[in-house]
């Protein structure tokens, strides 16, 4: 039986031992807060991407590129914030910052991998919010990227330990979680979450980092809870991958992730769970291309 309240205490033990915890930055957090809210102005937002070089930088780089194709060339922060609507920019600013923050960071795995991985994830996510008509498709993305945010945490502050236990899940055959459990008395899930509302992430996010392996627990949107955790699983089972992602073996929470789905969803799914990744399957070709795009253009500098 899962000890999810024995789990957290551990984790915030471990999280309560690091320094040097990496923080949003003060503009990115400000410029978030005005795009959540529908009503802010857009002159107002753009004078506050502006005021960080990088920032509008990146906003104009992104929105020129190929995953967003607009018609011409756009050159200024306020068009492009029109062009993409707040939401996209909001997402873009959040997973840039996830890029940049870890980007430098040792990690006893492999970096590309782990971020094509959580990219796949993002816009598998995406893919399945629409297929079962859930409102909310752009939030499925931004889960779905930060849902293994607490394995950057392990992988940073604990490197050796874990490091360690991954070389020790090639020979085993175990899966990730099950191996942070035994080594560590608790998971990335746990870890994730005390990162997440340490950045004041909105409660939704939380407990999808929290439950994207136990998708039975989820109280917040159960619903996108299970569309993560089945991306993950296609995402695992389906596509190239190897060392961090490949060791994240999922396990006990698709088939109710499944179970929860075919209840929830507006429009009609296969019979089965099998029927239903080989449907992901035939969309597995544009979100890897998109993934490619998207990472592309938020590593070059
Ligand atoms: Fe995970
Ligand atoms: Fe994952």
């Amino acid at each position: 039986m899962l000890d999810k309240a024995a789990l957290m205490i551990k984790a915030r033990k471990m999280f309560k031992d690091v320094s040097d915890l990496p923080t949003i930055p003060v503009i990115v957090s400000r410029v978030i807060k005005l795009l959540d809210n529908h009503d802010s102005n857009p002159d107002e937002i753009a004078d506050l991407i502006l005021s960080d070089q990088v920032l509008a930088a990146r906003v104009i780089r992104v929105v020129n590129s190929p995953l967003y194709m607009p018609g011409s060339k756009i050159t200024s922060v306020k068009r492009a914030l029109l062009y993409l609507g707040f939401r996209s920019v909001r997402e873009m600013i959040l997973t840039s910052f996830f890029v940049d923050g870890f980007k430098r960071q040792e990690q006893p795995f492999d970096m590309n991998v782990f971020w094509m991985h959580s990219f796949g994830v993002g816009s598998m996510s995406r893919r399945i919010a629409e297929l079962v008509g859930y409102s909310d498709t752009e939030m499925a993305y931004l889960v779905g990227i930060i849902h293994d945010i607490g394995k950057v945490f392990l992988g940073h502050y604990f490197k050796e330990e874990y490091g360690e236990m991954l070389s020790t899940i090639n020979y085993t055959g175990t899966t990730t979680y099950d191996a942070e459990m035994e080594y560590f008395g608790t998971t990335h899930c746990e870890l994730g979450l005390c990162l997440a509302q340490r950045w004041n992430f909105p409660p939704v996010y939380c407990d999808v980092i929290s439950h994207h392996h136990t998708s039975s627990l989820a109280i917040e949107d159960p619903l996108l809870t299970a569309i993560v955790t089945l991306a993950d699983f296609f995402c695992l089972a389906y596509t190239i991958s190897d060392s961090v992602a490949k060791a994240t073996k999922p396990d006990r929470s698709e088939e109710y992730a499944w179970s929860l789905l075919k209840q929830r969803s507006h429009n009609p799914l296969p019979g089965n769970l099998g029927d239903f990744f080989f449907l992901l399957n035939d969309e597995y070709v544009g979100v890897f291309q998109e993934v490619n795009q998207l990472f592309n253009t938020m590593t070059t500098t």
